[in-house]
Order: structure tokens, then C-alpha cells, then sequence
């Protein structure tokens, strides 16, 4: 099954998503279909606040990147309440986009190592150190289950010229290629 992607500016991506247990009904087709929607979105990483469930759960697969960078990253992984427990490293300048905010790419600046722990599909515990992209890309999912979006990174300045972007995407005005949710455009149909 294929999940519309909730837009800027909806209630859903601001909140702090919640622990699940092993008894959280049908997460293997969850899970797949996560999967299914960030492949048809051409998305490397997918949360699950991004599909209106706020649930500590992300998918990521970063094969794709391979295409952009000169060596290959294979990196693909299931991270159910996961939490990052070290930031270390350099500052580290990265262009990054997101499913929930289309058209929008920027430089982002994040430590370049983290240490995570967290559960496997399998409920499987680990505690990992990652550096590099699969590193970003860990810290812009994990960002989504604090209700962080990635253009909350960017300078005051960056965020007043993005403003009018922003607007846009809530409000449905910008062209994407997959199915979203336009937090603004709902309530307009609500009160016809
Ligand atoms: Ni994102």
C-alpha cells in the first residue's frame, strides 16, 4: 500500500512521536509499505510521522545516493525507537531535501558521527556508531520523530527567504510527482 505524504505545515510532523511495542498490530505490512511509498516517491528515508502516524519507526534505504556521490553507500535499515545517544565528529555541510517539504533543497549543517541504539524489524536490539551519509541520513529521520524538519536548521535569514515556499507547499501550490496530504487545502474543503 502506498501512503500520501503529509506536507509542511501539518499538525503531525510538529509532534513528538511515541515508542511502540512488538504487540503494534501488522508492523511487517507497515514496514513494506513504508518501503513501498519512499521508493515511489524516490525518497531514501522515510518516517513515520511523514505518513500521519506519529510512531518512533523510520525506513531507510540509500542505495539511490550512489548516483550522487562518487562510492557506493549501501546502507538499508529499519530503526523502531531509536534514539541517538552520542553527536560527535565535525561539522559537516550537507544538501538535503525531504518528502513532506518538495521543490526545497539546502545546505544543512550536522555532526558528522552519531551513536544510535534502537530495534530491528525483528525486534533485535543494536547500538550502532555511523559517520558519514548514512549518518545524515539518520539525523534527518530521527529529526522527524522530534517534530524537527530539516529547514528548522537553517539560518533566520534562509528561513525568511524559504517563507513563501513554505506557504505554498501547506497550501498545495507546488508540483510533486506522488500523493500528499496539504494540511491547508484540507480545511478549505471542509468548510465548503
Ligand atoms: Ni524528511
Amino acid at each position: 500500500m502506498i501512503f500520501p505524504i503529509v506536507a509542511f505545515g501539518h499538525p503531525n510532523l510538529r509532534k513528538t512521536a511515541q515508542n511502540i511495542d512488538k504487540e503494534y498490530p501488522d508492523l511487517d505490512k507497515l514496514i513494506d509499505s513504508m518501503y513501498e511509498s519512499m521508493y515511489q516517491s524516490s525518497g531514501v528515508g522515510l518516517a513515520a510521522p511523514q505518513i500521519n502516524k506519529s510512531i518512533r519507526l523510520f525506513v531507510i534505504d540509500a542505495t539511490p545516493f550512489s548516483d550522487e556521490i562518487p562510492e557506493p553507500v549501501d546502507f538499508k535499515q529499519v530503526f523502531i525507537n531509536a534514539k541517538i545517544v552520542e553527536r560527535s565528529g565535525d561539522d559537516w555541510t550537507f544538501t538535503e531535501g525531504c518528502l513532506s517539504v518538495p521543490g526545497i533543497n539546502e545546505d544543512v549543517v550536522r555532526p558528522s558521527k552519531i551513536k544510535i541504539q534502537y530495534y530491528d524489524q525483528h525486534w533485535e536490539f543494536h547500538e550502532e556508531e555511523l559517520d558519514g551519509i548514512p549518518a545524515r541520513i539518520v539525523q534527518h529521520e530521527y529529526d522527524h520523530l522530534e517534530g524537527i524538519l530539516f529547514v528548522d536548521h537553517l539560518s533566520a535569514l534562509r528561513k525568511t527567504l524559504l517563507k513563501g515556499k513554505l506557504m505554498d507547499i501547506a497550501h498545495g501550490k507546488v508540483k510533486v510527482d506522488y500523493r500528499m496530504i496539504f494540511p491547508q487545502l484540507k480545511k478549505k474543503k471542509k468548510r465548503k
